[in-house]
């Protein structure tokens, strides 16, 4: 009934796909997801190590045996290689990639069979992934989270755009949380919905209450959402100075003086991880929608059963 090319690729029942978070991807979410009949997502570097990858497979694996995916994110992710060593040691059927260019990876796992995928923030990089070859791509529109760019454009926008000029199919994100972000998602001629802040009101997400609270109580026009989330970063010097910088320094100190400059805040900032990476990404203008904390089935489900209410009332005029 939600049949897409993206549907028919990964072998999953709704167009959903969860997002990557650094620091709490792993399995107890991602099992949740493809359970319920999404793409649930462990992100590699949330568990440091090859090894630890490995067994947070295995966990989920002990918890669903439908589709799921690693997200590699090129900046954060270390020992990448060895990594791939193990996605494909343990079969796993799409991998994410994000941030910057991947296709040395996306080529190596799929010569071996895996579907690759990769996330940008802008049409151009969508474009730039399909010359490199990607299967489908997912763009990530101004109202959702995470890397910014100074040519990124909302969703609404992104998404029509980028589809009038992309063959390999078109997966959108960026503010999508409820029924009606994913039917007008499905409109715009995307082939699923990708959701993050969404997936972390769950009671599956190992975040803590106090930070889903934050979310479900949270008001979009709130500047720590707002603002945020919508002021890309200006191309000027002090962003070009950082992004100069990258590689010359650990990604973890890197990352500080990108938010420094896309923020514009000379504040202190948090030692603790799971502080610094709230603040960094303290979740997105799909706060809006997302009211209550609910299991991963219950969020699907009613996104699911949302949208079939909204079709029908189209069908009937
Ligand atoms: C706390 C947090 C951490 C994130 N970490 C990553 C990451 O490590 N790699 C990545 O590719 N995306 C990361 N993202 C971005 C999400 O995967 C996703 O692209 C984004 O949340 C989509 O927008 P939405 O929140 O409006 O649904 C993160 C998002 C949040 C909120």
């Amino acid at each position: 009934m939600w049949k897409t090319r993206i549907t028919e690729m990964l072998g999953i029942q709704y167009p959903i796909i969860q997002g990557a978070f650094h620091g709490f991807g792993t399995s107890p979410l991602a099992s949740a997801v493809s359970e319920a009949g999404g793409l649930g997502m462990i992100t590699a570097h949330a568990l440091n190590t090859p090894q630890g990858l490995r067994e947070d497979i295995h966990r989920l694996k002990s918890k669903t045996d439908k589709p799921f995916g690693v997200n590699i994110t090129l900046s954060l992710c270390q020992d990448i290689d060895r990594m791939i060593d193990v996605i494909l040691d343990e079969g796993v059927p799409v991998v994410e990639t994000s941030v910057y260019r991947a296709d040395k990876y996306g080529k190596r796992l799929q010569a071996a069979g895996v579907k690759w995928i990769h996330k940008v923030a802008t049409v151009k990089h969508a474009l730039s992934a399909e010359a490199q070859g990607a299967d489908a791509v997912v763009i990530i529109g101004l109202e959702g989270t995470g890397f910014k760019n100074p040519i990124q454009l909302p969703t609404l926008i992104a998404i029509p755009w980028a589809v009038r000029q992309i063959k390999i199919p078109v997966i959108a994100g960026g503010g999508i949380g409820d029924s009606h972000g994913f039917m007008a998602a499905l409109s715009m001629g995307a082939e699923a919905v990708y959701m993050g802040t969404a997936f972390m009101a769950t009671k599956e997400c190992p975040i803590s209450d106090h930070y889903k609270q934050i979310l479900v109580k949270g008001n979009p026009t709130d500047p720590k959402f707002r603002d945020r989330n919508l002021a890309s970063p200006k191309n000027d010097e002090e962003y070009s100075r950082v992004m100069e910088k990258k590689g010359t320094m650990p990604d973890e100190e890197w990352l500080l003086e990108l938010e420094k400059a896309m923020a514009k805040s000379t504040g202190e900032f948090p030692q603790n991880e799971m502080e610094m990476i709230m603040q960094f990404a303290p979740g997105s203008l799909a706060i809006a929608v997302t009211d209550k904390i609910v299991t991963v089935k219950e969020l699907i489900e009613n996104i699911i059963t949302g949208a079939e209410a909204i079709r029908q009332r189209w069908a009937m005029g």
